[in-house]
């Protein structure tokens, strides 16, 4: 893991201007918090993913070997990996890795891994907040699951495009649709 900055978040406004939250910030994990994040791993993959994948594996997800993951992980950082938290209130809501692509044949070489928060917590603008810490304007891709449409449309916001890459997610024999972000925002 490289080092995350932590930052206040901002949420938008309705009119579409931002406001300061003192409820929200992003700040790199410790490995005390793969409890935590093995059970909010769960309940954001059951919220986000009931009807797009089978029931039986969304049931199956076991919030303590998924811990267990995260403690490996954190632990042991992959090279080259950011991975950042969201909290409210002080506690983790989010999560984001990026890090380089795991795909033979990528697009760009950076890949937004994972980007997921509790729906409680959708539309507060903490989801822009632990994208923006982690990746900055670069280019980038990632893998979004076919019908995540609020998923799409976040990532649009963001300029990524769906560039008909698919691929099969195997542990649930669901498509995974390809969407990057080209050089035109890369900084770095
Ligand atoms: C994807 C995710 C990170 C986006 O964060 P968010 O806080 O929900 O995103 P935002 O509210 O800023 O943006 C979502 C956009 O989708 C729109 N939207 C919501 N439901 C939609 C739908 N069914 N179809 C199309 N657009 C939809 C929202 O209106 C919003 O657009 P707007 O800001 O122009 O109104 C978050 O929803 C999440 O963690 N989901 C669960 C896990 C997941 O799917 N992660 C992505 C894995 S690739």
């Amino acid at each position: 893991m490289t080092d995350g900055a932590s930052s206040d978040s901002v949420i938008p406004s309705p009119r579409g201007r931002t406001t300061p939250s003192p409820r929200y910030a992003v700040r790199p994990p410790a490995v005390s918090d793969a409890p935590v994040l093995g059970r909010i791993h769960v309940q954001i993959w059951r919220e986000a993913y009931a009807g797009l994948m089978p029931e039986r594996h969304l049931a199956g997800l076991d919030a303590l070997a998924r811990g267990e993951r995260w403690r490996q992980n954190l632990s042991a950082p992959e090279p080259a990996t950011t991975t950042l938290v969201g909290t409210c209130d002080g506690e983790p809501v989010g999560f984001v890795v990026v890090g380089p692509g795991r795909d033979d044949q990528r697009p760009v070489e950076t890949e937004l891994r994972v980007l997921n928060v509790l729906a409680a917590q959708h539309g507060t603008g903490l989801a822009t907040q632990l994208l923006t810490t982690a990746l900055g304007e670069r280019a980038a891709y990632l893998w979004v699951l076919a019908g995540n449409a609020r998923a799409v449309a976040f990532y649009r916001k963001h300029g990524f495009e769906l560039d008909g890459g698919t691929k099969l997610h195997e542990p649930t024999g669901t498509t995974e649709l390809r969407m990057v972000r080209q050089g035109a925002r890369q900084t770095s």
